[in-house]
């Protein structure tokens, strides 16, 4: 039996919720990762550094005993963020970025910004203030096909911002193509990508090739196989470019399936890193797993990388088809599948 030791990985993009699902979302990412990038898109969004405070505190206490799990807080970036905003972030220690979505893109975004070049000013300071700047990358004008808006995002909004900002630091948050893969690639220590497991394990005949399968719905949309393949590429390659990222977004099943709309978003939490050991084992590259999962995110936002260790081995286990959700249910990424690979339990010390 293949087992795999790593340095314990960090999630540099997770969506957590709040209030009643806090717990559920907290549990999963703490057993396996020793800090996630936590996204602000609650509604109302977590926008100043007293908001971030407030939603950190309130995860930390659903952080199961034995657990040594730190929450990086993001803030939102809407039309009203002023400069203090920002130096009251840059100067907060659990603050790792601000997360720039175009209103209307996705979940929670309609807080988000129409004009870009009205942040300028932000950006500006951001750039001083040295606060990474995270990206959901597409266009929102509802002309442009679903699957053109990542690659229109980075000829109209992403490049000129880098060419404004040189020394910014930039994530482009969940790439799904090869045009940003390209865009991306070779650019750190200045511009880096996350890269989701789902992406990397399906494409959009997965999601649509024999009846829609809401599960698997996400934005940015899983693109063509094609694409599929120059993010594998990208992930297993080795460039410290591209880091793990699970985007890891629950929904309740009734907002999931529901025949008025399906809610973008996959649960991945349950299983992140093992989802991506079998990636990197189907390419033949388990060996660069740890750098993409453990070394190159730390590394871009200057953190140390984490001192603990993870231990997975290839014994397959079936996903449960459902978790608690609140007083809903929850249907995570492979429910009722097996998945190859997992993490073996360490024993909690007794106190
Ligand atoms: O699929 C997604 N779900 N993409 C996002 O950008 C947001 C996320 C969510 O919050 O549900
Ligand atoms: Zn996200």
């Amino acid at each position: 039996m293949r087992t795999l030791t790593l340095t314990r990985p960090d999630d540099w993009h997770i969506h957590l919720r709040d209030g009643d699902y806090l717990c559920q979302t907290v549990k999963d990412v703490a057993r396996q990762f020793g800090r996630a990038i936590v996204m602000p898109n609650l509604s109302p969004p977590v926008s100043t550094v007293a908001d971030a405070a407030a939603y950190r505190g309130r995860i930390l206490d659903c952080v199961p005993s034995g657990d040594a799990f730190e929450p990086l807080m993001t803030l939102y970036l809407t039309p009203g963020t002023t400069i203090d905003d920002i130096a009251a972030a840059s100067s907060a220690d659990f603050v790792a970025g601000c997360k720039l979505y175009p209103a209307g893109a996705t979940t929670n975004s309609d807080a988000g910004v129409s004009a870009i070049t009205d942040l300028y000013p932000i950006f500006e300071a951001m750039q001083k203030g040295q606060l990474p700047l995270l990206i959901h990358g597409e266009v929102t004008d509802p002309t442009v096909d679903i699957f053109d808006r990542e690659a229109r995002f980075i000829d109209e909004s992403l490049d000129p911002i880098r060419r404004q900002f040189p020394e910014l630091k930039i994530v482009f948050e969940h790439i799904t193509t090869r045009e940003a893969v390209d865009y991306v690639r070779g650019q750190s220590p200045h511009l880096a990508a996350t890269i989701t497991a789902h992406h990397l394990l399906y494409d959009r005949t997965d999601m649509l090739g024999s009846g829609m399968k809401p599960i698997l719905f996400c934005l940015p949309i899983l693109k063509r196989d094609s694409h599929q393949r120059a993010l594998i590429d990208a992930a297993t390659s080795g460039d410290p470019s591209f880091f793990l990222g699970t985007d890891s977004a629950p929904h309740p099943r009734s907002k999931k399936e529901n025949a008025c709309g399906c809610a973008a978003g996959c649960y991945t939490a349950h299983a992140g890193i093992e989802l991506y050991a079998e990636v990197f084992d189907a390419a033949g590259h388990l060996d660069r797993l740890e750098a993409f999962a453990s070394h190159f995110g730390p590394d871009f936002y200057g953190m140390a990388r984490n001192q603990s260790q993870i231990t997975l081995v290839e014994e397959p286990w079936t996903a449960p088809q459902t978790l608690p959700f609140g007083n809903e249910q929850l249907m995570p990424l492979r429910g009722g599948e097996v998945i190859r690979w997992q993490m073996m339990q360490t024993p909690v010390a007794p106190s």
